[in-house]
């Protein structure tokens, strides 16, 4: 079977957008990063573990009537760096972007050190440097290197 075979086992969409070549296994982890879990009644297929030509397995997950903000895209970026995120605009792709991870990411996770000044309740937005090993808090360089969804602050 071809890829394009293995694709139509999820159905296109009409308006919305699609996280194609998400690595197999991180599909639940990008409906964490747009802070969808169901109740908020949108449309969403996904597909899991299916065939990649490139990629031998991925996931794709496919969202109506919903696109994707610049903080939401920089922090995919860190899961899975090599997703397409097409928006499909009247069943058409209308835009594809290659994501491409971002020097900071500012606002979207929170520090897991209490004593953070971003922690104590001061105004004071997040700030995440990226990092080879994983992201770094800008104000108390606590290191973040695995499971980086566990800290969305959505
Ligand atoms: N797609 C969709 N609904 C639409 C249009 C496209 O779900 N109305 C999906 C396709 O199934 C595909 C992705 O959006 O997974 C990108 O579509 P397209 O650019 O047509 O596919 P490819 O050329 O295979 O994309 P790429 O080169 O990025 O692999
Ligand atoms: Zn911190």
């Amino acid at each position: 079977m071809t890829e394009k075979d293995t694709e139509l086992r999820v159905s296109k969409i009409r308006d919305g957008t699609v996280i194609d070549h998400v690595p197999a296994g991180e599909a639940l982890h990008v409906l964490a990063i747009l802070g969808i879990d169901g109740s908020g009644g949108e449309s969403v297929s996904l597909g899991m573990n299916v065939p990649s030509g490139r990629m031998g397995q991925k996931d794709i997950v496919k969202v109506e009537g919903r696109e994707m903000s610049q903080a939401e895209l920089d922090v995919l970026s860190l899961i899975a760096p090599d997703a397409t995120v097409n928006i499909v605009r009247d069943y058409e792709v209308a835009e594809k972007t290659e994501i491409e991870p971002p020097e900071v990411v500012v606002g979207l996770l929170h520090c897991p050190n209490r004593h953070c000044i971003t922690n104590a309740g001061e105004p004071v937005e997040t700030r995440f440097e990226v990092i080879e090993e994983g992201v770094r808090c800008a104000y108390c360089e606590t290191i973040v290197r695995e499971d980086i969804t566990d800290h969305l602050a959505v």
